[in-house]
């Protein structure tokens, strides 16, 4: 089986994401390193935690990161995903706990276990792989295959009219990290918004569900509300969608590659991913950039995820 690597910052479609990871049989997930984000790094972790004891997986290790990002700080989003990034539902805290290790240095040591075979799935600002790099540059050379979750390719951005959010939260970060790799797989808020999933569609399927869905259900429904009120019929679920792409990248029916970096600067434009769609910069190509995925594929996965066949 493949191994697999989640950076993440649960979140709710973070959780849908970390489901698909557990249900795939072709993967193995062999570690979750937690980021800020959606919400504290308390929360991220505990959310984690949670996540894996209710689906049966307490054999993987959870490592704690950042708790902010590299240089500047920066807004959350527990308007979306609940002030505790879990629907603010309550739930039991966790028996287990995080691991001593840092996430950063997980992240090197488990390249090193799994050196040239190692999947990263980065579901969150990219802050704890950007410190990764900065331990040891050779990182990259280790890692088969890194997937992004972040950016708005052409501009249409979800935490500014430019900007995605979790390039937002920490651009110096993906700076560092899409100038270190020379390729990686990018799946951007354009492309979650049109791969949406129709809001009865996923009702339906977490009624139909056991325990997990059920747990899910809970979790998920302040942000599907907050969805629904503000962006129509359709759930878009950025990390489900990043997810399909890491487990099943022969689903991926239109790709791009292109040069890519972030803005670092300006009241606009700090946090935009700028993707050389002409080739202008004469930089070589370094994100493959999803365009359109499989939709029947994606929901199946989703489906598979939550316990319904
Ligand atoms: C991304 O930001 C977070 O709110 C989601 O978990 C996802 O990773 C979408 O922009
Ligand atoms: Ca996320």
């Amino acid at each position: 089986s493949i191994p697999l690597l989640i950076d993440t910052d649960p979140g709710v479609d973070d959780a849908l994401a970390l489901l698909m990871a557990f249900a795939d049989t072709r993967h193995e997930v062999v570690g979750l390193t937690i980021a800020a984000g959606n919400v504290g790094l308390r929360h991220t972790v505990a959310n984690a935690l949670k996540l894996c004891e209710v689906a049966g997986r307490n054999d993987i290790p959870v490592y704690a990161g950042c708790a902010a990002p590299l240089l500047h700080p920066s807004p959350d989003a527990g308007n979306v995903h609940g002030l505790d990034g879990f629907g603010d539902v309550g739930y039991a805290a966790a028996a287990r706990a995080a691991e001593a290790e840092h996430a950063a240095q997980a992240i090197v040591r488990l390249s090193h276990v799994h050196a040239g075979k190692l999947v990263l799935v980065a579901l969150g600002p990219l802050t704890n792989v950007a410190l990764a790099l900065k331990l040891d540059p050779t990182l990259p050379e280790r890692i088969a295959r890194l997937v992004v979750m972040g950016g708005a390719v052409t501009c249409h951005g979800n935490i500014t009219p430019a900007a995605e959010f979790n390039v937002y939260f920490d651009p110096e970060a993906a700076h560092i990290v899409f100038g270190a790799f020379d390729h990686f797989d990018l799946s951007d808020w354009e492309a979650t918004v049109a791969h949406g999933l129709h809001h009865d569609s996923v009702v339906e399927w977490l009624r139909a569900g056991g325990d997990v869905a059920a747990f899910y259900e809970r979790i998920s429904r302040k942000t599907r509300e907050w969805s629904a009120d503000r962006r129509g019929d359709h759930w878009h679920s950025a990390d489900g969608l990043a997810m399909a792409f890491a487990l099943h990248p022969e689903g991926a029916l239109e790709t791009a590659e292109r040069p890519l970096d972030v803005a670092l600067e300006g009241p606009h434009s700090r946090g935009a991913t700028l993707v050389d769609w002409q080739r202008q910069t004469g930089r070589p190509d370094r994100a493959r950039i999803l365009l359109r995925y499989d939709q029947a594929r994606f929901e199946q996965l989703v489906r598979g995820a939550i316990g319904v066949a």
